[in-house]
């Protein structure tokens, strides 16, 4: 992998939701900045493939298969990131799911789903990370969470609150650890162009006007991409952002300033 630059030089980091989307180009960004990778997925292909491509340019990565809605598989996850490299110093929670039904209409499996994957997902990844890093003295833990973490849209009342309560967790934990040298934060993406939208728009009557409705509702009039989420994720674990913990960083185009 062509080093862009050192900002995660022999950094062991473990992103969970590796394959595809915001995962995928945060690895691949951090990876050109010198991070040891462990890629935490369900989707076994795409995790695989990408950490071949890390791989073969240079770079250190692995893929270990692990549904994060399973206490277990998040432990894994960790584990294999410090079998592998020695340490963990950024954890990187960022496997989420959508879910956008009215509340009546998400019946109980939907909802364990999406609290599972975006909520417990993370608790339970902090919860097993949080002695390593203790024990190194020190690390970087962020989590995905969404605009809707910070202000709400309509049809996804379950997702809102999932997110909504990954930004309460990063703050909490930020506080809970900020004289140990454990820094904590949630990035918080607009709407960004990723298979998961893609996904949502495809389910709505009108796909391509959807689409389009999505880019005019912003105020950059376009949506943003995985790879500035990338850039933004990079700052908020690296050393240049330091001074910065339980923050939960809009990356939306001005979204949350309207
Ligand atoms: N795309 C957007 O507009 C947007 C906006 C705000 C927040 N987000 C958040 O960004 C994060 C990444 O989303 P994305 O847009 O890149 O979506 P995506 O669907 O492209 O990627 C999500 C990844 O998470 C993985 N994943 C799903 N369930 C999992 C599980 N149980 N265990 C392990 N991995 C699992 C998927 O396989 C996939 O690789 C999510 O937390 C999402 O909620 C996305």
């Amino acid at each position: 992998m062509p080093t862009a630059g050192t900002r995660l030089r022999d950094r062991a980091v473990l992103i969970t939701g590796a394959s595809t989307g915001i995962g995928r180009a945060c690895a691949l960004r951090f990876a050109r900045e010198g991070a040891r990778l462990a890629l935490a997925d369900v989707q076994v292909e795409g995790g695989e493939a990408l950490a071949r491509e890390i791989t073969a340019a240079g770079g250190t990565a692995c893929f270990v298969r692990a549904d994060v809605a399973r206490r277990a598989d998040n432990e894994l996850a960790v584990d294999a990131c410090v079998d592998r490299f020695g340490r963990l110093d950024v954890l990187f929670c960022n496997a989420g799911v959508n879910l956008p039904k009215r509340l009546p209409d998400s019946d109980d499996d939907d909802i364990a789903r999406v609290l599972g994957v975006n909520v417990l997902g993370p608790l339970y990844a902090a919860r097993h990370a949080i002695p390593v890093m203790q024990k190194q003295g020190g690390g970087c833990i962020l989590f995905t969470a969404s605009k809707t973490g910070l202000v709400a849209q309509t049809d996804s009342p379950v997702y809102c609150a999932s997110k909504g309560a990954v930004v309460m967790l990063a703050k909490a934990l930020a506080l809970d650890y900020a004289t140990q040298g454990i820094r904590v934060n949630a990035l918080c993406p607009g709407i960004i162009e990723t298979p998961m939208l893609r996904e949502f728009a495809d389910a709505m009557d009108d796909p391509g006007a959807a689409w389009a409705r999505y880019s005019a509702a912003q105020p950059m009039g376009r949506l943003g991409t995985a790879e500035e989420c990338a850039d933004a994720a990079l700052w908020l674990v690296s050393d240049e952002s330091s001074f910065v913990t339980g923050v939960a960083l809009p990356v939306d185009g001005g979204f949350t300033a309207m």
